[in-house]
C-alpha cells in the first residue's frame, strides 16, 4: 500500500485488512470458469461475480463516495448490487458485469480506496471514521460474503474446488462435558466503536438463569445416532414450523449426507468423502437442531446464554451454532450506518440467531459477540448446534 506522512498505525492495518480480505476472495475466484462465475447455483444464493462486484460497489459506496464524495462509477450499480432490492434468485438477471469486467470494478476501487487511505484522519467526531469503523466494516463486509461464496461452492456439488482441502472444520476432541453456569448478570454485546456492528450494540446488562451447556458442539457421530434411531420420523421431536419443513422437504439426514450400504458418506466441494465422525455436523437447519436437541433431552441455549459461556467453550469458530433466540434488537439500539444491515430484519419474528462463527469465517469476524441470523429452513449455511441443559 502507498506509504506517506499521514500514513498512521492505524491505516496501516486497515491498509493490509482490506489486502488479505482481497486476497482470499481471489483465492477462491481464480480457479473458476466463466460459466462457474456467472450460473445461479441455487435460488438461494447470488451468482459469485454478482457478489465479486458487490463487495467492490459497497466499497466504493462507503470508502469513496460517503467519506470522500466521490462520484459513482456507475449509477446503475447502486440498482443492480443493492442487497435489498433484488431477491437472490433474481440476481443473474440483472445486467451484471461480467467477470473480467468485475474483476476490473473492484481492483479500480481499491486503488482509489488505497489512494485516499494514507491521508485518512480518524476522527473520534464522525462515527463512520471513529476508530476506522467504515473502513473495518468493509473489511468484515468482503470476509462475510466470502463465507457465503464458499456456500455457493459447495451446493454446486459438480464442482472440484482445489483449495477444498482447506475447507473444513477441525476435528472435536474428546467427549463433551455439560459445563454448569449458576444464575448470574453479564455484558452482553460491544461498544466496540471501531468494529462492533450496530446489533452488537450497545453493551449492557443481561440476566441470565441457571443453565448447562456443551463445552463441545454436536458431531457426525452424535447425529447419526439421531438419524439412525428415526429422528427424522419421530414426530413428535418436531415443532409444528419443523414438521411443515419436513413435510414440504422430505428430508431424512443433513444437507449433503449420503447413505450406502457401505455407510454415511458426503458430498463436500464436488467430492464424495466418508462421514468424518468426529468433525461437529454441518448444514442442517433450525428445525433439525431443535428436533435433536429434543431427542437428546436438552435444548438450545438462548445467545445470551451462549455468549456468556463462551470462555467456558471448546471448538467455537468451527461450525456456526443455532440458538432458540429470534433476531431482536439489544435494548437502546439504533441503526447505524444503514437501516438495511439489521434493522429491516427485527420485529419478524422469522429470523434466529446463529453464532460463533465457522471454519469459513474469518477472525476479523468471528468475534464472540457477533450475530449471524436466517431463516430456520436454511441449510447451506455451515451450521450445526450445540446442547444447552435447564438445571
Ligand atoms: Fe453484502
Amino acid at each position: 500500500m502507498p506509504t506517506g506522512v499521514h500514513t498512521s498505525a492505524l491505516s496501516l492495518r486497515i491498509g493490509f485488512a482490506l489486502e488479505s480480505a482481497r486476497e482470499r476472495t481471489l483465492r477462491a475466484l481464480a480457479p473458476l470458469s466463466h460459466e462457474d462465475l456467472t450460473i445461479q447455483p441455487t435460488p438461494i444464493l447470488s451468482p459469485l461475480v454478482w457478489d465479486l462486484a458487490h463487495i467492490g460497489h459497497q466499497e466504493e459506496l462507503w470508502l469513496l463516495r460517503t467519506l470522500h464524495d466521490e462520484r459513482p462509477t456507475e449509477r446503475r450499480f447502486d440498482d443492480i448490487y443493492n442487497a435489498c432490492e433484488h431477491e437472490r434468485s433474481e440476481r443473474s438477471a440483472l445486467g451484471l458485469l461480467e467477470p473480467a469486467e468485475a474483476y476490473d470494478y473492484v481492483a479500480h476501487v481499491r486503488e482509489r480506496v488505497f489512494r485516499r487511505l494514507p491521508g485518512e484522519r480518524f476522527t473520534d467526531e464522525e462515527p463512520l471514521r471513529r476508530g476506522g469503523y467504515a473502513y473495518h466494516m468493509v473489511i468484515q463486509h468482503e470476509h462475510q460474503h466470502n463465507e457465503t461464496m464458499l456456500q455457493a461452492l459447495q451446493i454446486r456439488d459438480d464442482l472440484v474446488h482445489p483449495l477444498a482441502e482447506l475447507w473444513r472444520p477441525a476435528r472435536v476432541e474428546g467427549r463433551p462435558a455439560a459445563v454448569r453456569l449458576d444464575a448470574g448478570e453479564f455484558t452482553m454485546g460491544s461498544d466496540d466503536a471501531g468494529w462492533a456492528y450496530d446489533n452488537e450494540q450497545p453493551a449492557h446488562a443481561r440476566r441470565v438463569g441457571a443453565y448447562a451447556i456443551d463445552s463441545h458442539p454436536v458431531t457426525n457421530r452424535d447425529y447419526v445416532r439421531f438419524v439412525e434411531a428415526g429422528g427424522y420420523a419421530d414426530r413428535g421431536l418436531w415443532s409444528e414450523a419443523g414438521l411443515e419443513w419436513l413435510d414440504a422437504e422430505g428430508e431424512g439426514h443433513p444437507m449433503y449426507w449420503r447413505r450406502s450400504p457401505a455407510g454415511w458418506s458426503r458430498v463436500r466441494f464436488g467430492r464424495v468423502e466418508a462421514l468424518p465422525p468426529d468433525e461437529p455436523v454441518q448444514h442442517v437447519c433450525f428445525h433439525e437442531a431443535e428436533a435433536y436437541a429434543r431427542w437428546a433431552g436438552a435444548r438450545l441455549p438462548t445467545e445470551a446464554e451462549w455468549e456468556r459461556a463462551v470462555p467456558r467453550l471448546s471448538y467455537v469458530g468451527q461450525v456456526w451454532e443455532w440458538t432458540s433466540s429470534s433476531f431482536e434488537p439489544y435494548p437502546g439500539f439504533h441503526a447505524f450506518p444503514y437501516e438495511g444491515y439489521s434493522a429491516v430484519f427485527f420485529g419478524t419474528g422469522r429470523y434466529r440467531v446463529l453464532r460463533g462463527g465457522s471454519w469459513a469465517t474469518h477472525g476479523k469476524v468471528g468475534r464472540h459477540t457477533f450475530r449471524n441470523w436466517d431463516l430456520p429452513i436454511r441449510r447451506q449455511i455451515f451450521a450445526g448446534l450445540r446442547l444447552a441443559h435447564d438445571v
